[in-house]
C-alpha cells in the first residue's frame, strides 16, 4: 500500500513534468518566435528597432494575457548584414530553439537568402519591411506586411514627375543589393511610363566610400532629380558628395533611407530630400499616435517605419496563431494566409493570394533633420 507522502511526491513529478514542457505540457511553457537581422554592420539601425518594435507587441501580448493561454517569447539573431548568415541564423532558431514562426528579414537580400529554410522546415517566415518582389515568391510559407517595389517605385515616379515636375532623372544603384536594382527597375520604368526621361544609371556597392566617379559622370546631364534607391548609410554620404560637387538636383529616396542616423550622416545636405515609406510618425491615425506614444515611452526614441512594421508582423503572426487555434506549421500558414483586414499601425494588412499586402507608401520630407509627411501619391 502507498503512503500519503508517496502519493504526494507523485504528484509533485507529474506537476514537475508538466511545467518542464515536452508532449504533455499544460501550457506553462511559452512560444516561441523567432526574431533575426543585422543587429550590427552599416544598417544596424533596422534590426535595433525592428527589434524593439515586435518585442513591444509581444509584451503587450503577453499583459493581456497571452495567446491560446501560453505566454510569448521572442529570440534573436545578428546575422551580421551577411545572407548566408541570416540563413544560419533561420536554422539556429528552427532546429535549436524550436520555433513556431519567424519576424525577418528587414533587408530583401538577406530575406532571399533566409526564406528557403524557413520554407524546408515549414515554419512560416514574417517579413516587416522586405519589398522585393521575388521575396514571397520563395515558398508558400513566406510572408510580408509591406507594400512590394512595383508599387513604391511607381510611387515615386508619380511623385517626382507630379508633385516635383521633374523631367529628368538620373539613378545610383547598388549593384548587389536586390532590393536597389528592382526597385530602380520600377521607378525606371514608371517615370519613363509617364514620360519623364533617365537620363544615366550608375552603379556603387554598399561600403564604397568615395562616390565622386559616379556622381561626376552623373553631373554634366543636370538631372532634376536623382534617385538612390539604397541604404541610410550609403544615401548619406552620397548626399554630402553630390551636393560637395555642386550638385542642385532634388535627392530622392526610399524606405531604405528610413533611419535616424539618415540625417547624422547626411547633415545639411539630405535637407529637402523626399524618401518614399512605410508610414509616417506624425500620422494623426490612433492606432499611430498609441503606438507612437507607448514606443517613446518604453525606448526613449522615435519608431521608424522598420519598428512599426515589425509591431505589425509580430501582431499578425499571433493574429493568425489565435485563429488557428494552434502554432503548427502548416495550419498557422493556412491562418497566415486568411489575414483580413488585421488593423496595423503601417495600415490594414489583408494578404492576397501571393502572400502580399495591398498597402501603398507614403512620401516624407527631411526637414531640420526629422522627418515630415509630404505626400500620399
Ligand atoms: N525595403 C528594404 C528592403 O527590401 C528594407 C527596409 C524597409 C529598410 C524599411 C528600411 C525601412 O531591403
Amino acid at each position: 500500500m502507498r503512503s500519503p507522502s508517496w502519493r504526494r511526491l507523485l504528484l509533485l513529478t507529474a506537476a514537475f513534468a508538466a511545467a518542464c514542457g515536452g508532449e504533455q505540457s499544460t501550457g506553462t511553457q511559452g512560444i516561441k518566435i523567432g526574431f533575426f537581422g543585422a543587429l550590427t554592420g552599416p544598417q544596424a539601425t533596422f534590426a535595433l528597432s525592428g527589434k524593439n518594435g515586435a518585442k513591444l507587441a509581444i509584451d503587450e501580448i503577453n499583459a493581456k494575457g497571452g495567446v491560446l493561454g501560453k505566454k510569448l517569447e521572442m529570440l534573436s539573431e545578428d546575422d551580421r548584414n551577411e545572407p548566408s548568415e541570416a540563413a544560419s541564423a533561420v536554422s539556429k532558431l528552427i532546429t535549436r530553439n524550436h520555433v513556431v514562426a519567424l519576424i525577418g528579414e528587414n533587408a530583401s537580400s538577406r530575406s532571399l537568402a533566409a526564406a528557403p529554410i524557413a520554407q524546408s522546415y515549414q515554419v512560416p517566415m514574417v517579413s516587416p519591411s522586405s519589398t522585393n518582389v521575388e521575396v514571397t515568391k520563395k515558398g508558400d510559407y513566406i510572408f510580408r506586411v509591406c507594400f512590394i517595389d512595383p508599387s513604391q517605385g511607381k510611387a515615386l515616379a508619380v511623385f517626382a514627375r507630379q508633385n516635383l515636375k521633374a523631367e529628368t532623372a538620373s539613378i545610383l544603384i547598388d549593384s548587389k543589393s536586390d532590393y536597389s536594382v528592382g526597385l530602380a527597375e520600377a521607378f525606371r520604368t514608371s517615370f519613363t511610363g509617364q514620360g519623364g526621361r533617365v537620363l544615366s544609371e550608375v552603379k556603387y556597392a554598399e561600403g564604397d566610400s568615395d562616390f565622386s566617379a559616379q556622381l561626376t559622370s552623373i553631373d554634366p546631364g543636370k538631372p532634376d532629380v536623382l534617385f538612390v534607391p539604397g541604404y541610410y548609410t550609403d544615401a548619406g554620404l552620397i548626399a554630402r558628395q553630390a551636393r560637395g560637387l555642386g550638385m542642385k538636383a532634388v535627392l530622392l529616396g526610399a524606405d531604405g533611407w528610413d533611419s535616424p542616423k539618415l540625417a547624422e550622416i547626411g547633415g545639411a545636405a539630405v535637407e529637402g530630400a523626399y524618401f518614399s515609406n512605410h508610414y509616417s510618425v506624425d500620422d494623426p491615425a490612433p492606432a499611430v499616435r498609441a503606438f507612437v506614444e507607448v514606443y517613446r515611452k518604453t525606448y526613449g526614441s522615435e519608431p521608424d517605419s522598420i519598428a512599426a512594421s515589425s509591431y505589425d508582423a509580430a501582431g499578425v503572426i499571433v493574429d493568425a496563431i489565435r485563429r488557428a487555434g494552434s502554432t503548427e506549421g502548416k495550419r498557422l500558414r493556412d491562418a497566415l494566409a486568411a489575414t483580413k483586414d488585421f488593423p496595423g499601425v503601417t495600415g490594414t494588412i489583408t494578404m492576397d493570394a501571393d502572400r502580399n499586402p495591398t498597402k501603398l507608401p507614403v512620401i516624407l520630407k527631411v526637414e531640420n533633420g526629422r522627418t515630415k509627411f509630404a505626400a500620399r501619391p
